[in-house]
C-alpha cells in the first residue's frame, strides 16, 4: 500500500490550516479525520518528524550595535512591520524563592532603555511570585524571522502614576474587566465572571478608575540573548550582559 496522495487543498492541503474549520467558529471542535487516513495524519503530526532549517537570516558581533536596547528595538519593529502574530506576546518567567518556576505569556506594552514594562494584577499567582522573588526572565519568539530574544532580569512595580495612564488608554471593556476578574483565583463558573463584569459595569457609569491592584511592573535587564536562526542547527547567539553602565558582548555556541 503506498502512501496516500497528499491533495492539494484538501484535508491534508494547506487550507486546512490556514484558516479554522468552519465548526471551529463555534466550538473550537477539530474537523472529523477519515479513518483510511487516520495513519498519515498520526506521521505528519508526530512531532520527531518535524524539522525546519532555518536560513532567513545572520547575526555578527561585527554589526551588532554595543546598545542592545538599540537591537531590540531594530528586531521588535522589524516584526511589527513584517505583521507577525501578537509580535508584543512575550513568555514570562517567575519563580517563588524555593525554586518553583512558572511561565505564561504577557504583553510588552512599553519599553526603553530602563526596561520592558507589561501590565497585569499584582494579586495575581505571577504577582504574588515577583513580589517574593523579583528575578525573571522573558522570552519573545518571532518564528516567521527565525529569532528568540531571551531577557533575565528583576521586576519592579512602576508608578502608580505611570500604571494610571496606560490604563486611562484601555479601551472601557477591558478597564471592566481588570475589576471584574480575580486574575488566578479560583472561581464557580463562567457566569459568575459574566455578572461580575456587569456589576462593574452598572457601578462606574462615567469614568473607570484603575483598581489599585492593577499595574505594570518594569524588567530591568542584565543579559538580553538575541537569537537568529541558521542552517544546520549552527544558529547564532549573541548575548549582551551588564555590566555597570556598559554591556559586555559574547557569543554562545547553539
Ligand atoms: C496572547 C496573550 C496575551 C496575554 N497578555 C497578558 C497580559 O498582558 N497580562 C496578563 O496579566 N495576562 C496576560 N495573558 C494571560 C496570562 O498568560 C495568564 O493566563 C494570566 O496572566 C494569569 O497568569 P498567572 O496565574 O500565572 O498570574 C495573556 C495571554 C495570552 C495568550
Amino acid at each position: 500500500m503506498g502512501r496516500p496522495r497528499q491533495r492539494r487543498g484538501g484535508l491534508f492541503g494547506s487550507s486546512l490550516f490556514a484558516r479554522p474549520h468552519r465548526s471551529a467558529r463555534v466550538c473550537y471542535a477539530l474537523p472529523t479525520i477519515p479513518t483510511p487516513k487516520t495513519h498519515y495524519l498520526i506521521h505528519m503530526t508526530d512531532p520527531s518528524k518535524l524539522r525546519e532549517d532555518y536560513q532567513r537570516g545572520e547575526l555578527l558581533e561585527s554589526t551588532v550595535p554595543s546598545d542592545p536596547f538599540l537591537l531590540f528595538k531594530e528586531w521588535f519593529q522589524y516584526a511589527v512591520e513584517t505583521k507577525q502574530p501578537e509580535p508584543n506576546a512575550m513568555t514570562l518567567a517567575t519563580s517563588t524563592p524555593d525554586g518553583q518556576p512558572s511561565a505564561r505569556i504577557v504583553l510588552l506594552k512599553e519599553y526603553d532603555e530602563r526596561g520592558f514594562v507589561f501590565y497585569t494584577n499584582y494579586h495575581s499567582h505571577k504577582g504574588h511570585e515577583i513580589d517574593t522573588n523579583p528575578h525573571v526572565a522573558l522570552v519573545f519568539l518571532w518564528l516567521g524571522l527565525e529569532r528568540q530574544i531571551r531577557i533575565q532580569g528583576t521586576a519592579t512595580r512602576i508608578s502608580a502614576p505611570e500604571s494610571d495612564a496606560y490604563f486611562a488608554s484601555r479601551p472601557r471593556k477591558s478597564r471592566l474587566g481588570a475589576h471584574a476578574s480575580p486574575q488566578s483565583q479560583i472561581i464557580e463558573s463562567r457566569d459568575l465572571l459574566d455578572e461580575r463584569w456587569q456589576q462593574m459595569e452598572q457601578a462606574f457609569e462615567g469614568d473607570v478608575p484603575r483598581p489599585e491592584h492593577w499595574g505594570g511592573y518594569r524588567v530591568e535587564p542584565t543579559m538580553i540573548e538575541f537569537w537568529q536562526g541558521r542552517s544546520s542547527r549552527l544558529h547564532d547567539r549573541i548575548v549582551y550582559d551588564r555590566l555597570g553602565d556598559d554591556w559586555q558582548i559574547k557569543r554562545l555556541a547553539p
